[in-house]
Parts: C-alpha cells; structure tokens; sequence
C-alpha cells in the first residue's frame, strides 16, 4: 500500500488530461468540511502550490474514522479522478478508500491562515507545510537547478571546493574555527587535528581559481560561513554561494557574465515558477511580475565607483552614513543607486584598493582594483567579484600589505608562477538571489533552517 509507484503526484493528478478510474494521493490534510453524509478534505503533498479536493462519502471504507481527520494529518486517498464542478479547480477525487496514517491533535501550529513570518520562523520544522514556504522551497530548488543548467550548458566545470581551510580567502577575519581541542587544554595549533588553525570556508575562491587555470571555465555551488556579527535581514552565518571563474577572462567579461546570470534566472523563474511565482506577486510582493520582466528586457547600468561617490554626494539626499572616496558603500548608499538614480540593477566597478581583498587585479592608474559589485533594487549586493591580479610580483606585495605571508599561500601564488593568465569571477549569494526573485525580504526566509547570530535551533 505504500509502495510509492502507486502514489500520483497531486500536480500531477492536477494537470490531468482526461478522468482517471484509479488514483491514489498521500499528503496532508490542510482542512475538511463536513456536510450531511460527505466531507470534504483539501489535501496538499507540497508537489505544487494548489491542494486537491477529495469527497468522501459516508458509504467509503475508512469514513467511520474521519472525525479524526483533522487540519496536519496525513492520508493517503483512492478515488477517482472526475471534473470538479468547484470554482477554481479542474478536478476533484471521489474517494474509494481513505487511510489515516498519521493524525495531528489540535496542537498543530499550523491551523489557521495569516500567520506572521516570525511565527512561521520559531516553527522551521513545520513551515514548508505553509503555502509560502513550500512556494520558496520549491523555488529554491528549481533554481538551483537553473543555475547548474546555466554553467554547464556554458561549457564550466562544477567543482567541490572545501569547506575546511586554513586561509581567510577575504581577509575580513569572519571566520568560525574549526577544531577538536578541548576548552583549555592550553595546546597550540600545532597540536589541533589538521597541526595548524582551521575555519569553515568564507569562498571557495581560492582554490576555484586553481581549477580555473587548468580547466579553463569552472563554478561552485556550495556553503559558506561567516561570523559577522551583522543582525540585517540579508546576513546570514551560514549561507549558499556560487562562484564562477574564468581563465583568460577580464573585468568586462565578469561583469558581462554576472549581468547574463542575472537575466537568466529571472527569466528561468518566469518561465519554470509560475504557480508559485503568481503566489510571491499576490502575498509578497505586488511589483514582482513587473519587476522581473522589466530585468529581463533591460541592460544593466555600470558605473565606476569613482563616478558613483559623485553621483551620492550630489544627490542632496542625507545618509546615515558618510559617503567619501575610500569608504565601503553601505546598504543605503547600494540601494539609492539601484533603487532611485539608476532605477535598474547597477554594476559598480574600479574600487579604491583599500577596501578591497588581496587578490584584486591593481588597475594602472595604482589606487583602484578590478573589482564589481552587481548591486540589485530592494537588496544591495547580490554579486561581489574582480579580475584577480595574475602578476607575481604585485602578488606578493599585496600579500604583504595586507599582513599576509606568502608560504600560507605559496599553492595560490604558484599559479602566477607557471603559465599565469589573466582571470575573473565572482561570487554571488544563492539566498540573496532568492530574496530578489521571489520578492521575499529576508534571508532567514528563504533558507531552509537560519543560522544568524544567537540563533541555531533545528
Ligand atoms: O562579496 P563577497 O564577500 O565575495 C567573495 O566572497 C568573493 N571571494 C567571491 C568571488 O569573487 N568568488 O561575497 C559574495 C556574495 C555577496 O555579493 C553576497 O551576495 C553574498 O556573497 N554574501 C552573503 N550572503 C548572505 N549572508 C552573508 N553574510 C553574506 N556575505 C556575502
Ligand atoms: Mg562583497
């Protein structure tokens, strides 16, 4: 009876063509109305957005148990699939058999409609069972998917970066150590599992770009963490990245590549989330339709960041922040340009080497680097890339500056040793990507379980 070969999808059952004689559906119950000898159950097996309506009548095996069937208990159905004379839907079940697998009391959080987001929060474990949350898992998945789809159709090879390092591939310092010493036992690295520090990964890059060299267009697609101590709603400790880099490719071409990433996922999400999509524009966010085709139809703005600290210190407006050459934009100062001067996602590039990594490619002009920031409306940054400075020499002087030491680096800069070529990537964050496409405005929404400050439950 559970042999899941006998179980038809309820998107499935959905998008049938013509009745079916014998259909079997599992799922949970979202709700059941009782009538005079029938009731009617809406049942929801997370396949897709819309739950199938089941009648069942009181001459079918399992009925005498359907007070029991309540809001969060799962059953599994045999019926018929017929025309549905309801509004709304094309087809109904008209039950045969109704089995109760699991029942759930009235202690089911999930009882009513319009619970807030938080609430759904404190219950991760449940949440997917909601509309929302199944829309933006499923979404989730299909993208992740399109982003596979989108690299190897383009010819880069996926690699598996790790995830534990010695090295602060940012040099931010926002790492979380990784170690098997026990607390106060005093011992130095040396004596810790790996005989030095180690951390969980903030970028695969690093060892990305060495792939990058041999195999010439490569990506990841993996966690990474971070131990900022930002509290902001698109911060997480714990989050996705994607991470493509290119040999014999330069700023232009990063920039070229991030904007098509962009447009492609939009329109994937157009094309391949309709339902849930439809759901995002309802209940999240009214201009999402609008905003993801206008992001398909459109180019990207560029703007250099020399000529967008002019842009914001004109702009007459009063930040919380001061906005200075050689100062770090912040989320206000991202989203004006997107948001309000350029109206569209914006590239801003040549950052002031200062407040940028070590590995950025030193422009001529000796103040500025290669870098991009692909910032989008309503988030900021979504993709933060550069060419890499491919020179031996410079290198190792940046290595320095920044108050690192070549031999923890030595595999890195042996690139530059033999057979160096030009190359870039970028790094771009999956959830932040998501918040974008689904409308949803924080990142603690559209992962499956939120590692942020103070918080690690599930
Ligand atoms: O700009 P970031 O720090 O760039 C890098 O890590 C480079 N090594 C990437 C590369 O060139 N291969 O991070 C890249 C992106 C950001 O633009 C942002 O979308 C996301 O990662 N990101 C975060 N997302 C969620 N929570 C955080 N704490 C994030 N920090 C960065
Ligand atoms: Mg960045």
């Amino acid at each position: 009876m559970l042999f899941p070969a006998m179980r038809t999808l309820i998107k499935h059952a959905l998008a049938a063509a013509a009745p079916q004689d014998a259909i079997t559906v599992r799922g949970w119950v979202r709700s059941r109305r009782d009538s005079k000898g029938f009731s009617f159950l809406e049942i929801n097996d997370g396949s897709c957005l819309a739950s199938i309506q089941a009648v069942v009548d009181a001459n079918v095996p399992g009925y005498q148990d359907i007070t029991h069937v309540t809001t969060g208990a799962s059953v599994i159905v045999d019926g018929k699939l017929v025309a549905s004379p309801a509004a709304g839907q094309k087809w109904e079940i008209h039950a045969t058999g109704l089995q109760i697998v699991g029942l759930a009391d009235a202690s089911y959080p999930l009882q009513k409609k319009g619970h807030t987001l938080e609430f759904l929060r404190s219950i991760a474990h449940l949440r997917p069972r909601s509309n929302l949350f199944g829309a933006i898992f499923r979404t989730r998945s299909r993208l992740a998917y399109a982003i596979h789809q989108f690299f190897q159709e383009r010819n880069f090879v996926y690699v598996h970066t790790p995830i534990i390092t010695a090295s602060d591939c940012e040099g931010a310092g926002e790492m979380f150590r990784v170690t098997t010493l026990k607390d106060g036992s005093g011992k130095p690295p040396a004596a810790d599992f790996f005989g030095k520090s180690t951390y969980l990964t903030v970028s695969g890059q690093l060892e990305a770009e060495t792939f990058a060299c041999a195999l010439s267009d490569v990506y990841t697609f993996g966690p990474t963490f971070r131990a900022e101590n930002s509290n902001t709603s698109r911060h997480a400790a714990e989050f996705w990245m994607i991470e493509p880099e290119m040999a014999f490719c330069d700023l232009q071409g990063d920039m070229e590549l991030g904007e098509q990433f962009i447009k492609a996922m939009a329109r994937y999400t157009l094309e391949h989330c309709a339902e849930d999509l439809s759901l995002f524009c309802k209940f999240v966010d009214k201009g999402l339709q609008e905003r993801l085709n206008f992001v398909i139809d459109r180019p990207f703005q560029r703007v250099a960041y020399t000529d967008a600290v002019e842009i914001l210190t004109k702009s007459g407006k009063t930040f919380e922040h001061p906005v200075q050459y050689g100062l770090n934009f912040q989320s206000e100062h991202e989203r004006f340009l997107t948001e309000e001067h350029f109206k569209c996602p914006t590239t801003v590039y040549n950052y002031p080497k200062e407040i940028k990594p070590f590995y950025m490619r030193l422009n001529d002009d000796g103040k500025t680097v290669a870098a991009m920031d692909l910032l989008v409306p309503g988030i900021g940054e979504v993709i933060g890339g550069s060419q890499r400075e491919e020179r031996l020499d410079i290198l190792e002087g940046n290595l320095k500056h920044h108050g690192l030491k070549t031999e923890d680096y030595w595999w890195y800069v042996d690139l530059r040793r033999y057979g160096t070529v030009p190359h870039a990537g970028f790094g771009l964050g999956f959830e932040r990507l998501l918040m974008f496409l689904t409308g949803v405005s924080n990142i603690r929404d559209v992962i499956p379980y939120a590692r942020t400050p103070g918080s690690v439950e599930f």
